[in-house]
């Protein structure tokens, strides 16, 4: 009986470890398989080899593109807790289908946030995130942030129409797999990995990134996926319609420009 005990005891440790390993070797995934470029290059060129027409497009990660100084400076953390700590944000369950909504102060989403790392969540539906806009709060503080951001976005075909998105997640949070018009995302803090597709992949939409990027990834039939960390000053386009998922490595602060027709 004893033995057994031990038995089991020894199986769960075994259990555990092999989970913070999955989610640490998850956390340092480098590879790479989006085309890259290394500096700005002209919207005749991003047309020509992207952002054409449907078919022929495909995403790509454009590395370092430089961020101005004010504006990383006004997204020091210390400083946007000064600023704006007390802002109410509307936060959203990190489900595919389903959205319940909450508010709260950004100074607790942070700390809510930065707390977050040690245990992993497996169902998005319970797992509180912030997409960035604030529709139904005060939204002068955040357009007051976004004026002070150049987006280096391109158009995409007929999608000329920009509009700017302020996000921040813990590590270990993301999004699932979802779809939308196309846009690019840009890192200002921390690292993020993205898995994009033009198929839809096998997922659960109540199950968050990580979960999936450990249980269901390598371990189900998938198409074809291209996947990529994004450092900070990195920027990523994601075509019209394509499915996609994140992954933020670290606590994270990223800016998106939606592009709309
Ligand atoms: C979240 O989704 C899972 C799986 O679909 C379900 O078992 C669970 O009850 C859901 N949680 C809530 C709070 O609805
Ligand atoms: C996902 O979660 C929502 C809300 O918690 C629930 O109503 C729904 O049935 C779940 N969907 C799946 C596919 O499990």
């Amino acid at each position: 009986m004893k033995e057994y005990l031990i038995f089991l005891i020894f199986l769960n440790c075994i259990n555990i470890v092999s989970t913070i390993n999955d989610v640490e070797k998850i956390y340092s995934l480098e590879t790479c398989n989006i085309p890259e470029e290394f500096s700005l290059i002209t919207q005749r060129e991003f047309s020509h080899r992207y952002g054409g027409k449907q078919t022929l497009t495909t995403p790509v990660v454009f590395r370092q593109l430089p961020i101005n100084k004010q504006f990383l400076n006004m997204m020091q953390l210390d400083s946007i807790l000064k600023r704006y700590g007390n802002k109410y944000i509307t936060v959203t369950t990190a489900n595919t289908y389903s959205y319940q909504k909450q508010y709260i102060k950004l100074n607790d989403y942070i700390n809510l946030q930065r707390q977050s790392s040690a245990k992993i969540t497996k169902w998005g539906n319970e797992t509180l995130y912030w997409f960035g806009d604030d529709l139904l709060n005060d939204q002068n503080w955040l357009n007051q942030i976004l004026r002070y951001y150049k987006s280096p976005a391109y158009i995409v075909d007929d999608f000329i129409q920009p509009s700017l998105t302020f996000g921040m997640g813990g590590q270990g949070t993301g999004v699932p797999f979802h779809f939308h018009g196309p846009g690019f995302q840009q890192m200002i803090f921390g690292r993020k990995r993205w898995y994009l597709s033009a198929e839809k992949p096998s997922f659960d939409p109540n199950e968050t990134t990580i979960q999936w990027a450990i249980e269901k990834r390598f371990k189900t039939k998938q198409p074809f996926l291209y996947e990529c960390t994004l450092n900070p000053g990195d920027m990523i386009f994601f075509p019209n319609l394509w499915w996609h998922a994140t992954l933020n490595l670290d606590f994270a602060i990223f800016l998106s420009t939606f592009l709309s027709l």
